[in-house]
């Protein structure tokens, strides 16, 4: 085992220094007292689906677009009667939305207003190294970074977060999230539904105290096991309802939680007709009764709501996610959650359709791989600490576990030797997944990948070309308690 004792230092782990929170947010904080007497009560369904507005950009060119945002602390209403403290991408969780052309540039100036240094990264962007948000390239409280994306890549939805070194699961639970959907002509082409009908939906849990502030409470149980919180929201809101036409919808579904794994379903026993993943659309529509999705995830969906009568009601649900360790609990009390409540208010015309073929995704054959890696997932014990180890080792920002050549095809090969799940994330690139536990993926999973849950006590591998970008990047897992604590490496790939 090669775990770097300087950065066990630096992280804390034997002082235990690095667990306590820096002062300026401690404030805003209260990491004792976690769970044991869970969020205020907030009654499901009495606020609407709020839609994180669309940022424009503040000037454009031939072949780019420019956009400017400041991250900033601000207060929410999201208990009723309270104020939670967020921080936000321009002071609104979920921050704004960016909509983007495939080929056509932008720039982003992300300016720190917030007390902490950050680092802002485009999660499933294909960026050069300088600009995808590395976590120790950090932008100080005052400072800003502008971020240069050549948005060369097929449309997806991408995310863009916090990604600050050791407090990455701190930053995005405080709220610092947001879309960044791409498209290009021929995805307009297709007859999906569009516009108003086209939603994109955060799912996030979170952990309330008594008096509407949020709850991050950071220990060695949930360095272990992740922090779950007892309260969904969607798009900021606890249990919205949003009011729908009796006709298709289309659904950015991102999992923008720091651990949770949902099974989503629709509580008629209906079909989710899957069009996309990670890294955009599917070859052809998948009809999935239930959907497994990790942190960082994405799947788009569309649903017939032409399929219920006027007035009735049908529920996104969480079926409980994650086999590995029960992750389908809230506080003890349900193994099934609702998410989100579809009215269907009105009848409405519909000249939306799901096309049978989508966007070709041509399958990488195993033996184009010019090598394998493998990579071991597990935890070690230190001083009574647990942390969670990649081959064996820490998160080393002087360290490489793998140096792929640029333009090669490699097989990554994750083999869990642990208890707990563990989604896989690759920065720079996207994946296809050729097996997991020694099963090919499902339909549905065998699109474009960037993040893929290693089940416990199993292995995935996966097959990606390392093309156009050289540089420095890191790979981790995406439950975040477990990227701090140190479950992250680097790569670089090389000319
Ligand atoms: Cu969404 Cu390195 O992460
Ligand atoms: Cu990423
Ligand atoms: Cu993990």
């Amino acid at each position: 085992m090669s775990l770097k004792r300087r950065d066990v230092l630096k992280l804390g782990l034997l002082s235990g220094a690095g667990l306590a929170l820096p002062s300026a947010a401690r404030a805003d904080y209260n990491s004792g007292g976690g769970g044991s007497s869970g969020s205020p009560a907030v009654t499901p369904f009495q606020r609407p689906l709020p839609i994180p507005p669309v940022l424009a950009p503040t000037s454009s060119d031939a072949t780019t677009d420019y956009y400017e945002i400041t991250m900033r602390q601000a207060q929410k209403e999201i208990i009723p009667g309270k104020l939670t403290t967020i921080w936000g991408y321009n002071g609104i969780y979920p921050g704004p939305t960016l909509k983007v052309r495939s080929g056509r540039r932008s720039v982003v100036r992300q300016i720190n207003n917030l007390p902490e240094s950050i680092s802002v990264h485009l999660h499933g962007g294909h960026t050069p190294a300088d600009s995808d948000g590395h976590p120790t390239d950090l932008v100080a409280p005052g400072a800003y970074k502008d971020y240069d994306y050549p948005n060369n890549q097929i449309p997806a939805p991408l995310w863009y977060h916090d990604h600050a070194v050791d407090v990455t699961g701190r930053h995005v639970y405080m709220g610092l999230a947001g879309f960044y959907l791409m498209s290009d002509a021929y995805e307009d082409a297709l007859p999906l539904p569009k516009g108003v009908n086209d939603v994109p939906l955060l799912i996030q849990d979170r952990l309330f105290n008594s008096d509407g502030s949020l709850n991050y409470p950071l220990n060695d149980d949930t360095i272990d096991k992740g922090v779950l919180g007892d309260r969904l929201l969607v798009n900021g809101a606890v249990q919205p309802y949003f009011q729908v036409g009796r006709r298709k919808v289309r659904f950015r579904i991102l999992n923008g939680s720091n651990t949770r794994v949902y099974k989503l379903a629709l509580s008629s026993g209906k079909p989710l007709i899957q069009v996309g993943s990670d890294g955009g659309l599917l070859s052809a529509p998948v009809s999935r009764t239930s959907i497994s999705l990790a942190p960082a995830e994405r799947v788009d969906v569309v649903i017939d709501f032409s399929l219920y009568s006027l007035g009735t009601s049908v529920i996104l649900k969480d079926q409980g996610g994650d086999g590995g360790w029960g992750g389908g609990s809230y506080g003890g009390s349900s193994n099934t959650m609702d998410i989100l409540r579809f009215d269907v208010v009105r009848n409405e015309t519909d000249d939306s359709s799901i096309p049978s073929t989508l966007r070709t995704v041509t399958r990488m054959s195993a033996s184009s791989a010019v090598r394998t890696r493998e990579f071991s997932l597990g935890k070690e014990w230190i001083n009574g600490r647990r942390v969670w180890v990649i081959n064996g080792e820490l998160f080393d920002p002087s360290r490489f576990q793998a140096t792929p050549r640029l333009n090669d095809i490699e097989i990554w090969k994750f083999r869990n030797d642990s208890g707990e799940t563990h989604p896989m994330h690759l920065h720079d690139i996207h994946f296809q997944i050729l097996d997991v536990g020694g099963r090919a993926p499902s339909a549905g999973d065998n699109g474009w990948k960037d993040t893929v849950l290693v089940p416990s006590w199993s292995s995935v591998r996966v097959i990606a070309k390392f093309t156009d970008n050289t540089g420095v990047y890191v790979f981790h897992c995406h439950k975040l308690e477990h990227e701090d604590h140190a479950m992250m490496a680097q790569f670089e790939v090389w000319a």
